[in-house]
């Protein structure tokens, strides 16, 4: 959900098969709940506003959740008031360990995730309360080291042993990356294959499940956002999209991802064709009277571009449409479906 809460997006998704999704609020929980009557949701945000843990729970069936602190698990077990000893068995706590950062673009230990000690006394605890006991983490988005997931399970397993407690199941985040030009990730078999590898050395029950959470992976080569020039101004062009739109990603910190582009313009006739032809750098800013409403980066374009033409932005599936807002009173939100032949 966090990548892409997009419905056309996740209408898709459903229609390939996934019947599990991943979600950090209530809203997004509801927003699964009404459209997808067969499907579960996880709530694995560790801190989450008091009172969603137990709305999630008794309207929506909610039946999984994260924590790194032992507040988090009195706070769940205090909203879901479950008494029965079953019941509270069929509650699955995960608890989020912290990994060291070893090829992502983008860390996700910092704000959550605790130490395998740290995390063994967390199973424990989850255990003597009479719920089930697993584990997660997040080796950081865009991981492009599959090794990154080997060395975050044997964290786990430092933290099993530690514990002594029997584990249910084990969730290995996301982090999957997605074949931006440039980027050098490896194909998403090495990926399994050290997560398999990793996995041979758990204590594991017959019944343990495993479970990942790719975002970007899923859905960045998906969608390409359409944009229009408004006004070319020698080096500098004004779009209909920017920073407070669906470009929020490239505002990243050490952010340097080249996002595909193609360029089309409409012909007198009417007819859009794409256009070619030498590059040069142009200064891009967004459709909003604000001064920070610009790419970071100056971004190649054909030397013709001209007021009116299409500039496509490819492999922007991931944290692009989720984050943008309605800043100023431009909200990017038309939908077209492409069948590639
Ligand atoms: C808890 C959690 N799970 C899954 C994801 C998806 O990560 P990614 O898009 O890197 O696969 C994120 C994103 O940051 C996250 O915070």
């Amino acid at each position: 959900m966090k990548a892409n809460p997009a419905p056309p997006l996740l209408d898709l998704i459903y229609k390939a098969g996934l019947r599990h999704f991943d979600t950090a609020s209530l809203p997004e929980v509801k927003l699964i709940a009404d459209r997808f009557k067969d499907a579960t949701c996880h709530f694995m945000a560790p801190i989450r506003i008091r009172g969603t843990a137990g709305e999630a729970y008794r309207k929506y069936g909610v039946r999984s959740f994260v924590i790194d602190d032992e507040r988090e698990l009195k706070r769940i077990d205090e909203e879901t008031g479950i008494t029965l000893p079953s019941e509270r068995k069929n509650l699955k706590i995960f608890v989020r360990l912290a990994t060291p950062v070893d090829g992502a673009f983008l860390e996700l230990s910092s704000k959550f995730g605790v130490d395998y000690a740290a995390g063994a006394e967390l199973l424990k605890k989850v255990a003597a309360a009479g719920f089930t006991p697993a584990l997660t983490f997040h080796v950081g988005s865009l991981c492009i080291r599959p090794m990154a997931y080997r060395q975050a399970l044997e964290i786990c397993r430092d933290a099993v042993e530690a514990s002594g407690v029997e584990i249910a199941g084990f969730d290995v985040g996301g982090g999957f990356p997605a074949p931006y030009p440039g980027v050098p990730a490896p194909e998403m078999d090495a990926y399994f294959y050290a997560i398999r590898e990793a996995r041979k050395t758990l204590r594991l029950t017959r019944n343990a499940e495993f479970f990942c959470e790719p975002g970007r992976a899923l859905c960045a080569e998906g969608i390409s956002i359409i944009t229009q020039v408004i006004r070319r101004r020698d080096d500098r062009l004004y779009i209909n999209d920017g920073v407070y739109g669906s470009f929020d990603e490239m505002t990243l910190p050490d952010w340097n991802i080249d996002y595909p582009r193609r360029v089309f313009m409409r012909t007198g006739t009417g007819k859009v064709v794409e256009v070619g032809g030498p590059r040069r750098p142009y200064r891009i800013y967004g459709p909003t009277c604000d001064t920070l409403d610009k790419m970071p980066r100056p971004i190649l374009l054909p030397h013709t571009l001209t007021d009116d033409d299409y500039i496509e932005f490819g492999m922007v599936g991931a944290y692009s449409c989720a984050l943008r807002t309605a800043f100023n009173g431009f909200y990017p939100d038309q939908w077209v479906e492409v069948q590639e032949s």
